[in-house]
C-alpha cells in the first residue's frame, strides 16, 4: 500500500519563527547539515520552509499508514542528492519515505510518498 502526505507553508511564518526564537527553532527542527545547506542560499529562510514542508508532509504520510509514535522533526533528515532532489531518511529506521519541494518567495509546498511493506 502507497500513503501520502502533503503540506503547504507560508515562508513568512517560518520567517517570524526564526526572528523570534532565532537557534532554538531551528536546532528544534532542523539537523546541522540542513542548517548549513540553507544558510548557504541566498534567502535562506525559502529553503527551511521547503524542509519544514518536507518534514510535515513525511509524518502525515507515515501517520496516515499507522505509524504509532510521534516522529520529531529532527529525526527526519532532508538530503539532496548530486541533481538537487531530496532525499529523506528517517534516523534508525530503514523508511525511505520519496519527497518533492517546490517554493516561491511566499510558499512552499511538499508531498511525501510512503510504501508500507
Ligand atoms: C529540478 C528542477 C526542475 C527544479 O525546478 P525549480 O523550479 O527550480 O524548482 P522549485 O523552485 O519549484 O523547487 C526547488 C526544489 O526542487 C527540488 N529539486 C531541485 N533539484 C531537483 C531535481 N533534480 N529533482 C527533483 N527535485 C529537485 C529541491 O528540493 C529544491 O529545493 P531546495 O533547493 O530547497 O532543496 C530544475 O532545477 C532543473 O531542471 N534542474 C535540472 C537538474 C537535473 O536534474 N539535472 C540532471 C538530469 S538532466
Amino acid at each position: 500500500m502507497i500513503y501520502i502526505g502533503t503540506d503547504l507553508v507560508e515562508v513568512d511564518r517560518i520567517n517570524a519563527l526564526i526572528e523570534k526564537w532565532a537557534d532554538r527553532f531551528l536546532m528544534r527542527i532542523f539537523t546541522s547539515d540542513e542548517i548549513a545547506y540553507c544558510q548557504r542560499q541566498v534567502r535562506p529562510v525559502i529553503h527551511f520552509a521547503g524542509r519544514f514542508a518536507a518534514k510535515e508532509a513525511v509524518k502525515k504520510a507515515l501517520y496516515s499508514s499507522g505509524w504509532p509514535d510521534p516522529i520529531p522533526f529532527r529525526r527526519i533528515q532532508v538530503r539532496r542528492d548530486r541533481n538537487g532532489a531530496p532525499v529523506v531518511r528517517l534516523e534508525g529506521i530503514d523508511e525511505f519515505p520519496r519527497v518533492s519541494i517546490s517554493h516561491t518567495t511566499q510558499y512552499a509546498v511538499a508531498t511525501a510518498i510512503v510504501e508500507s511493506r
